[in-house]
């Protein structure tokens, strides 16, 4: 495994899985698997409905607490619940998570970003995190923070490297987690020929390929999958490097395109929902 080290000083794999949209059954799958192949980063989320079953995969893996960098995200409807992160422990079976997030800036997002701080100074949470505070959020976070988040987790890919937000996380020592690394499996992403001939080059996937790209840059990446031999490719990362030539034929590829449009409506809505969290 490579690791980053961050701004607070910890350490973190540069890779590892994502549980977006997996049921309880498959998170508790891959997770397990994941972890059984080697993988020590998960992410996950309140809003995933899934912190649960990431909790039994971490168990029934029998992988060590402490070398596991656990992540997971409050969702809008539990920034002013004072029991959200103590809740969100619970769930997930720990007593502290390695980062935590508030996930998209809705609601009393401040009151959820005091909670972070506050888990930060109990122990619970061992880094802190910001999801979606592009533009102006974050522009107002930065006057607003006690402690500077140790990442943001953003949309980010060869077609939106998210180059003008980096110039900002960069200023803090901020580091980018990205969310749809492979496009959320977009064909025409993966396809790019760029991607087929560094594959054959390295002997590698052309998902390979844009996963090394994203480690790279200094990014840390969470790609999703229930696909076992996908998760073990996604792993089978670090034994080959693109060359600096190679990663501007990438860096070529970027056409500021995003694949998720959030609108402000869509934030009033993630305020206004409450994730059904799964029994004990
Ligand atoms: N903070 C946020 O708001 C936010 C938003 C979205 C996502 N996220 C986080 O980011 C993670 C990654 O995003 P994502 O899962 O939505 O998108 P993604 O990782 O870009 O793409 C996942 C898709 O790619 C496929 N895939 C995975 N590995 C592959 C491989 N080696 N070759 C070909 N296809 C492959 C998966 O299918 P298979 O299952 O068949 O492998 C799945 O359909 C999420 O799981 C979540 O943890 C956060």
């Amino acid at each position: 495994m490579e690791y980053m080290t961050l701004n607070n000083g910890i350490a973190c794999p540069v890779v590892g899985i994502g549980t977006f949209m997996l049921s309880p059954r498959d998170a508790e799958n891959s997770v397990r698997e994941a972890l059984n192949m080697g993988y020590r980063l998960i992410d996950t989320a309140n809003a995933y409905v899934n912190e649960r079953a990431v909790g039994r995969g971490m168990k029934a893996s029998g992988a060590p607490r402490e070398e596991i960098f656990l992540s997971t995200k409050l969702w809008p409807s539990e920034y002013e619940n004072p029991n959200a992160v103590e809740e969100t422990l619970q769930r997930l079976g720990v007593d502290y998570v390695d980062l935590l997030y508030i996930h998209q800036p809705a609601g009393n997002w401040l009151a959820g970003y005091r909670q972070l701080e506050k888990a930060y100074r109990e122990g619970k949470a061992k880094a802190i995190g910001i999801s979606n505070f592009e533009g102006k959020y974050l522009a107002e976070l930065e006057s607003k923070w006690e402690i500077v988040p140790q990442f943001m987790q953003a949309e980010a890919h060869p077609y939106f490297p998210q180059t003008e937000l980096r110039r900002t996380l960069d200023k803090y020592g901020i580091r980018l987690m990205s969310w749809y690394p492979l496009g959320h499996g977009d064909k025409s992403l993966i396809q790019e020929p760029v991607f087929g001939a560094l594959g054959e080059k390295y002997g590698k996937s052309p998902a390979q390929i844009i996963l090394r790209w994203h480690t790279q840059m200094g990014f840390a990446v969470i790609p999703g999958s229930k696909n076992v031999d996908h998760i073990r490719d996604n792993l089978d990362i670090l034994d080959f490097a693109l060359t600096p030539d190679e990663m501007a034929q990438i860096a070529a590829l970027d056409k500021n395109k995003r694949y998720y449009h959030r609108t402000d409506e869509q934030l009033l809505q993630f305020a206004a929902w409450r994730p059904g969290f799964e029994k004990a």
